[in-house]
């Protein structure tokens, strides 16, 4: 088991051995959540959000996850200040920023 910090600034995607994962927005709290839909491997990391962003829309069937389904399957994270703390397997772990378009804001929601 390896824990690994690192500044929350500094990436939104990261592979854990062969798994990836993305940086997703639960409220104020980041989850390292799974890229992989449940549904057939779809790139969750491209989905969009849905329902006032309490859930994600896979970009491959339409199929809409709760973001707290989705967050059962996150890597064990603790946020202190501007960095994030997480837990994974002895594996090799890198780290990117890419586009992603899951944490932008639902607009139908700001009028809520
Ligand atoms: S692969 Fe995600 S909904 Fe089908």
């Amino acid at each position: 088991m390896k824990i690994t910090t690192l500044p929350l600034d500094s990436f939104n995607s990261l592979e854990v051995g062969a798994r990836r994962y993305f940086v997703l927005q639960n409220g104020a709290k980041p989850v390292i959540a799974p890229s992989e839909c449940p549904h057939r491997g779809g790139p969750l990391n491209l989905g969009r959000r849905a329902a006032c962003a309490a859930k994600l829309v896979c970009p491959w069937h339409d199929n809409a996850y709760p973001i707290h389904s989705i967050e059962r399957g996150a890597l064990p994270a603790i946020r202190r200040g501007d960095q994030i703390s997480f837990v994974t397997a002895n594996e090799d772990i890198r780290v990117w920023t890419e586009m992603l378009p899951v944490n932008q804001r639902d607009s139908a929601c700001e009028d809520a």
